[in-house]
């Protein structure tokens, strides 16, 4: 079982999420978009938005620090144990608690605004659904369970693992004594990986990067429409 969980599991995962985009991307270059509902929709979508988005750039930012840097460059850099789980702490937290708020006002407003409600499709709220799940135990784990239990070491553990999958040497072993909410976690993340490519997560695929300093798009209420002039005969 544990063989399957964390050697063949995450590598199904990521085929379908590899296979997924390149098949969407070839058939349905139209439907790749992050299919924007601020026109139904603007002001809970202006604050649940970017704190989901800000909040999961320094998740991501924060998962490559912990888990692809390797525990030996923090002791030979002399940060301590105690200080990199303060930090990690800290940081995981307050961004953790953005992306899941950020996340659960989102969910909000497609529950409570018909127009969106209407306008939302299975692969919506599928990727929610994951999103909140995945956010939800990763931030269980950082604040509450290191919190309530001594700070969890995943540098020697999970970070060897993670590089192991990357590098296609994958150790299983690592993750026998990992706490459970980990594990479900980080199981959870990788089936949000494979159900990203029928969804609009495509979108993170783009690299929108310019969506973080672009102007806003406005959308204007219609206004009494101008008289056309007649067109001229000849
Ligand atoms: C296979 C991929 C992933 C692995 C191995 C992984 C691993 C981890 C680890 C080790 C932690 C720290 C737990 C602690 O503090 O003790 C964590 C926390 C967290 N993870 Fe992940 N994670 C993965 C994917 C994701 C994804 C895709 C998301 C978001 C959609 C995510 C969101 C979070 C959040 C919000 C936290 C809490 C805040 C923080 O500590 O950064 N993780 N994850």
């Amino acid at each position: 079982m544990s063989e399957f969980l964390w050697v063949v599991y995450p590598y199904l995962c990521l085929m379908v999420l590899v296979v997924g985009m390149l098949t969407r991307y070839n058939y349905d270059q139209i439907g790749w978009t992050s299919k924007s509902s601020e026109i139904l929709e603007k002001r809970l979508l202006g604050l649940g938005s970017p704190l989901f988005h800000w909040g999961i750039i320094f998740v991501f930012l924060g998962h490559v620090a912990g888990l692809l840097v390797p525990i030996e460059v923090y002791q030979a850099l002399g940060v301590s144990e105690h200080l990199y789980h303060m930090g990690a702490m800290a940081m995981g937290g307050i961004t953790g608690l953005m992306t899941l708020v950020g996340l659960l006002l989102l969910l909000w407003r497609r529950l409570s605004v018909r127009r969106v409600k209407s306008h939302t499709s299975t692969g919506d709220w599928v990727a929610l659904g994951f999103l909140i799940a995945t956010v939800a135990l990763g931030l269980s784990m950082t604040l509450v369970y290191n919190v309530s239990h001594v700070a969890y070491e995943y540098r020697t553990t999970v970070g060897p693992w993670i590089r192991g999958v990357i590098l296609l040497h994958p150790q299983a072993a690592l993750m026998a004594h990992v706490p459970l909410v980990l594990q479900l976690h980080i199981l959870t993340a990788l089936a949000l990986f494979a159900v990203s490519p029928f969804t609009r997560l495509v979108h993170i695929f783009s690299l929108p990067l310019a969506y973080l300093r672009r102007r806003p798009i406005q959308y204007r209420r219609r206004t009494p429409a101008v008289p056309c002039e007649p067109a001229p005969r000849d």
